[in-house]
């Protein structure tokens, strides 16, 4: 989608100087290019689209039209779900802090549930006393090792991950055998999301091989679905310059093995992913008015109305792709300057030695590839956050509308 100047001029009047912008079809494409390159390959797939990763509800509607089911990590996220219509059997409760009142809804409602921890046995096993009529379903999340001939995979450079239960230390065994003892229960899944540094098809091919073969050593015939998590590089913006893996790409990995580990099967179980990055973050630009391009010294910096917060709440230093729109072009002034947010954090910086054009009072500056972890991700903090507009079908609508006093401080939560 091009916008010019005078197209984000009319949008900055109806929305507000900044705003994140949605591009409806870009979430479809995407939607549409992993479901192809892994149903193609594997019929029984589903994907979980990942709500922690941006939970805008109009979004997460149009992943119901598109067929998605909810992978929730929380009781906000899995209420937020019902709210807005998923139908209960296609929600995916994961995530490493539930209640026992959590459990219960879900397994009430028909929930997939996949257990992080050895202190839900319990809460499962107190559930599946109270219901002994019911055939109650679990899946598990597992933790096994999946460094590389010793090389660290996972994020941040992290040794052992903490989520699931360790396979290793007998722990998995130990939750199997303990659900065994109950008589209604159904081991019927695996789930094995792992946050990886490099999202190489390789790990997703030893991550698929890993539940597999735990699956069929510990589940048997009851298995109904392996879930591999997130995690996987969506369409990359060509400014980075990164030769990624493509959907076929890991999709042929992961296919693969499941083709081959369940050939005998005559029912095989479903392949769930749950992507995240890859399905939102090409969806939104976060669109932001310069406000002053201020000298300090011999360095300029370009402040704009918009934070550091609103494009990567990580904080991290690489700059993401950006196009300036520029009002007038008759005085180029050609510099490196930094652009800068409106919070009083030095560290407030949205990009850094940026070289080219200098943007002056009321151009526009344009950031791309923001859909992932920032509208979720947002503080409260010194100003209201903007709003979000979409587009499609030639439309430009407002899903959430800019933040104003009255919700930054709201009156049910704080004592005036
Ligand atoms: C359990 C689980 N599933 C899916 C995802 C989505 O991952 P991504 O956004 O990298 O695709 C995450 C992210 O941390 C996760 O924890």
């Amino acid at each position: 989608m091009f916008l010019d100047y005078y197209q984000i001029k009319e949008l900055d009047e109806e929305f507000g100087s900044s705003f994140y912008l949605l591009d409806i079809n870009k979430i479809r494409n995407n939607y549409k290019k992993i479901d192809n390159a892994f149903r193609s390959r594997y019929e029984n797939f589903i994907i979980g689209y990942s709500y922690k990763t941006n939970y805008l509800p109009y979004l997460c509607k149009e992943m119901i039209k598109l067929g998605a089911y909810a992978e929730v990590v929380s009781r906000l996220e899995y209420d937020l779900a019902i709210k807005i219509g998923v139908d209960p059997e296609k929600i995916i409760f994961n995530g490493p802090l539930k209640t026992y009142e959590d459990i219960e809804t879900a397994k009430d409602q028909g929930s997939i549930l996949n257990i992080d921890s050895l202190y839900e046995i319990d809460y499962v096993t107190k559930y599946c006393l109270k219901n002994q009529n019911k055939h109650v379903k679990v899946g598990l999340r597992v933790n096994f090792d999946i460094s590389n001939n010793g090389q660290k995979v996972l994020q941040e450079g992290y040794d052992i991950s903490r989520f699931g239960i360790c396979v290793s230390n007998g722990n998995f065994q130990h939750a199997v055998q303990e659900l065994k003892k109950l008589e209604n229960i159904h081991i019927v899944g695996l789930h094995g999301h792992f946050s990886t540094r490099d999202r190489k098809t390789e790990t997703y091919r030893n991550i698929t091989k890993g539940l597999c073969s735990l699956a069929k050593q510990y589940i048997g015939d009851s298995v109904e679905y392996i879930d591999i998590g997130g995690g996987i590089y969506g369409d990359m913006p060509a400014a980075f310059n990164l030769k990624t893996p493509s959907f076929d790409d890991y999709a042929e990995a992961v296919c693969s093995v499941m083709n081959t580990e369940f050939r005998e099967k005559e029912r095989k179980p479903y392949l769930i992913l749950e992507p995240g990055v890859s399905m939102v973050a090409n969806a939104f630009t976060f669109i932001t008015k310069v406000i002053e391009a201020k000298k300090v010294q011999d360095k300029y910096f370009v402040l704009i109305d918009g934070s550091v917060h609103n494009i990567k709440p990580t904080m991290h230093k690489r700059n993401l792709p950006m196009q300036i729109v520029k009002q007038c072009h008759d005085l180029k002034q050609m510099e490196i300057y930094n652009i800068v947010g409106y919070t009083c954090m030095e560290k407030d910086h949205l990009a850094y030695d940026v070289q080219g054009e200098l943007p002056t009072r009321d151009d526009y500056i344009i950031f791309k590839n923001v859909g992932a972890y920032t509208i979720v991700f947002n503080p409260p903090f010194i100003k209201e956050r903007p709003g979000i507009v979409a587009f499609d079908c030639n439309e430009y609508f407002v899903v959430r509308k800019k933040e104003s006093l009255k919700e930054f401080f709201n009156e049910d939560l704080y004592i005036f």
